[in-house]
């Protein structure tokens, strides 16, 4: 599974970049909010240092729209992808880009029927949102695993976005259930690297090197 930050945070990103586990960045309309930045100048400032896949998201309501936009979008670099919203505009727009050879990422998908939907439309990406099912008492890892296993079944080249992660457990799950990436947030990745244990043990063997250091 390929790891994704999601995050609009050029400084958070930079971070997790120079760990050497980065993949790919999500970008949402939220996230670049969070910034307070001028989104074209955000992806842009992104793609100067990651090669991987980069999602930037339209957000016109009509296919058209969404033409035109991801047009631009993916104009910023050849790694930007575009996040199209479910829904009958999105599906309308996916297929049009997907014959101009544009990269399309399905976004606010929360059924296995609209993962059928984007795949069938030729979204390059998927992503299921699990904590936001999670949050309306849904089961994002199972409706995670469906994707995945209808996918699997019908040999589907659409790949697997596990989005809307909300701590470790999710991308343990997101990994079993097999999806293709996990796009994670910049606290996730910070809790994922921590484990007491680990600290005991560097703080045990440091103290030791103290007492035969000079031996
Ligand atoms: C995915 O690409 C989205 O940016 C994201 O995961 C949304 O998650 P949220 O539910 O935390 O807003």
């Amino acid at each position: 599974m390929r790891l994704f930050i999601d995050t609009a945070n050029v400084e958070h990103i930079r971070e997790i970049h120079e760990w050497g586990v980065l993949d790919g960045v999500t970008t949402n309309p939220t996230l670049v909010c969070k910034e307070n930045r001028n989104y074209t100048d955000c992806i842009k400032e992104i793609t100067s240092f990651v090669s991987g896949p980069v999602s930037a998201e339209a957000v016109s309501m009509d296919a058209e729209g969404m033409i035109r936009e991801a047009r631009e979008l993916s104009g910023i670099a050849e790694n930007v992808n575009v996040k199209i919203p479910m829904c009958p505009e999105g599906l309308k727009a996916i297929k049009v880009l997907d014959g101009e050879g544009i990269m399309t990422n399905c976004t606010l998908v929360f059924s296995a029927n609209q993962a059928l939907l984007a795949a069938a439309a030729g979204a390059t990406f998927a992503s299921p949102f699990l904590g936001r099912l999670d949050d309306i008492g849904n089961d994002g890892l199972r409706i995670l695993s469906e994707i995945v296993d209808i996918y699997k079944r019908y040999s589907i080249q659409t790949q697997v976005i596990s989005a809307s992660l909300r701590h470790p457990q999710h991308v343990i799950g997101s990994a079993m259930a097999g999806a293709h990436i996990a796009t994670i947030p910049y606290e996730v990745f910070k809790q994922m690297v921590r484990h007491p244990l680990t600290d005991i043990g560097i703080e045990r063997f440091l103290a030791d090197w103290e007492k035969i250091k000079d031996l």
